[in-house]
């Protein structure tokens, strides 16, 4: 059921991915590991060690003079000094066209690449891999929810959601890239009494033709309004129970009227999250959750004994575990945000037989995932130990929201649209270039997206930090718009060296031995890094680690460009430094779609 179902959505290709690089396994292992499996296996023949012991203690050394990777020795629990095994082992190592030194300092051992060996590989990988270079199929076989972004219909897109849409598909498309089958869920806040209030407020203050035209907009302004009213006078709330009432009993007109709410919107949103580079495969929400299925869940905590009246709310005590009391529901017979999850998590479950489940949304709901996540644990749910909350740190704002020159943002379309309108000033200021950008409008938009997505991503998920225009805005230094700068640049060097060119077909005829320079075997090792750091990223889910990655590599190619120049030389360099800037190309633009920037090719 599940495999048809799957062939439908974009996450088979990714199934298909991955098993292609499970054919190709050796070819896509990370680069540095091949060096690395060569120091595991004479090691652990000189000294009978075994490789899971001595794999994972390979590190950086401090200091990069005393060799490429260091095994420190005390750490692997051999038989005698540390400091003569050192000294007897570095005799020993057998240097070959992998590994061309071996040196023991005091406990450690160093040794040093090949760097010949190096390069050729890692370029002809990076080139012959293209879009699949840093991939691999650790998640093979395992099929993964990421749920996130998940706005409230009618109410602000706030900062969290923000932080939550960004961080979401980047986990998406780590997992995605680490071999595993997905699905991204967009879990809408889209049912309840507020819902009931909107229609109320639609039918006082609704307009068809603004509805159609923004939707998003419209609603909140509806919202606002009808709320006020209910402020001043409570009989509004009534009112607006008993619309809710209606809708839960499927009443076609007061369902019909929800439903074209709910329908306008989605696609409203998902005109904006294409502008973020993010897609849904499901757009589900609170909503989907029918009575009958709530009903089951309440009965089956009643059954087993865990749901207890308490002043006119049915609660789960789980005081024991120090999670207070959760309340599932009102004795009137209404439910809430957590009994809706219990729903959709067991709901899920049923449906895609997840092997993880990972909700993104703000630390601020830590209480609320540790409360489902035991309840569902009580209920029996072996795979509640499945389920996961990847939270993050608030953005702190003087007064609490984001704002534009044109005042509070609601709306995610707001923040990009001023993001997007300030680079295309910045862009402006150099005429000539800006004469050459066919699409400047496009451009502009993509840089500012580039901008508010990696200011983001910069520090790790949990750091809260502060909501600041001079951080989206700042063109300089570490940020969204450098890397794009980097990746254009690496496009327009392989534009002017046509009708030169590189491809796989051809790497067999190119001389890498012509790279000599000290800055193009520093981006050779920036560049052999990636599929590391994505493996890396695959466990630790942090984006930061890939932004930092991009940094780094941008930092390399901008101090190569300067010394190695394509255009003007003999075509055997020229051919060997345009191979190194394709790989370079290819793995910053891998690197950037991983993060959700759609790389540039100029600007
Ligand atoms: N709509 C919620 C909010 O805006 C977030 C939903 C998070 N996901 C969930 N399964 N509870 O706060």
């Amino acid at each position: 059921k599940l495999a048809g179902w799957l062939k439908s959505i974009h996450s088979a290709p990714a199934l298909a991915n991955a098993a292609a690089t499970i054919d190709g396994l050796v070819e896509t292992a990370p680069q540095l590991d091949v060096f690395r499996f060569e120091i595991v296996s004479q090691i652990c023949a000189l000294t009978g060690s075994t490789p899971d012991v001595i794999y994972p203690l390979l590190e950086e050394p401090r200091d990069r003079k005393n060799g490429d990777i260091s095994l420190p020795l005390p750490r692997a629990r051999l038989p005698g000094n540390p400091i003569e095994l050192a000294t007897s082992l570095a005799q020993k190592f057998k240097c070959n066209d992998l590994i061309t030194k071996a040196a023991a300092a005091g406990p450690f051992l160093n040794f040093t690449y090949n760097r010949d060996t190096l390069r050729n590989r890692t370029i002809a990988s990076a080139v012959g891999l293209g879009p699949q270079y840093g991939a691999n199929a650790t998640g093979f076989g395992n099929f993964g929810i990421v749920e996130f972004s998940s706005p409230n219909i009618a109410k602000p897109f706030h900062a969290g959601h923000l932080r939550s849409t960004i961080i979401g598909s980047f986990i998406k498309n780590v997992l995605d890239a680490s071999g595993w089958g997905t699905v991204s869920i967009n879990y809408l806040g889209d049912w309840g009494k507020q819902y009931g209030l909107l229609a109320v407020g639609y039918e006082r203050y609704g307009n068809d033709e603004e509805l159609e035209k923004d939707p998003i907009r419209h609603l909140f302004h509806v919202y606002v309004k009808v709320n006020n009213d209910a402020s001043e006078n409570p009989a509004v709330h009534d009112e607006a129970r008993a619309y809710f009432k209606k809708m839960e009993d499927g009443d076609a007109h007061a369902y019909g009227l929800w439903k074209r709410f709910r329908d306008l919107s989605i696609v409203k949103y998902k005109e904006i999250y294409g502008r973020l580079n993010v897609q849904f495969d499901i757009y589900s929400g609170e909503s989907q959750y029918s009575l009958g299925q709530m009903r089951d869940v309440l009965h089956e905590l009643q059954d087993l004994g865990l749901l207890v009246p308490d002043q006119g709310a049915l609660i789960v005590d789980l005081k024991q575990f120090d999670l207070g009391v959760a309340v599932i529901g009102k004795t009137d017979g209404s439910l809430l945000y957590l009994s809706r999850d219990i729903a959709a998590a067991i709901d899920r479950k049923k449906v895609f037989d997840f092997d993880r489940m990972f909700y993104v949304v703000g630390n601020q709901q830590i209480h609320h995932f540790k409360q489902l996540f035991k309840i569902l644990e009580l209920q029996g749910k072996t795979w509640a130990e499945k389920c996961e909350h990847i939270g993050f740190g608030i953005i702190r704002s003087k007064d609490g929201n984001m704002s534009t020159r044109k005042g509070t943002v609601v709306f995610l379309e707001d923040i990009l649209d001023e993001a997007g309108s300030h680079m295309h000033e910045q862009m402006r200021k150099n005429e000539v270039k800006y004469a050459q950008i066919p699409d400047p409008d496009s451009v502009a938009d993509v840089v500012g997206q580039s901008a508010t997505m990696i200011q983001d991503m910069t520090a790790r998920r949990s750091k809260d930090y502060n909501f600041d225009w001079d951080r989206i805005f700042s063109f300089e230094g570490d940020t969204g718009p450098y890397l794009q700068y980097a990746h254009s640049r690496l496009c327009s060097i392989e534009r002017q060296a046509a009708p030169l060119e590189v491809t796989p077909e051809e790497l067999q005829s190119i001389d890498f031995s012509l790279l000599t320079e000290p800055q193009a075997f520093t981006l050779v090792e920036a560049i052999a890094a990636y599929p590391d750091v994505l493996r890396e990223a695959g466990k630790t889910l942090e984006p930061c680690t890939i932004v930092s990655f991009a940094l780094n590599l941008s930092h390399a190619v901008s101090s190569a460009i300067d010394v190695l120049w394509v255009s003007g030389q003999a075509k055997p360099l020229a051919h060997a430094r345009l191979a190194l800037y394709v790989a370079a190309r290819i793995t910053l633009g891998n690197a950037l779609r991983l993060l959700g920037l759609k790389p540039l090719t100029r600007m």
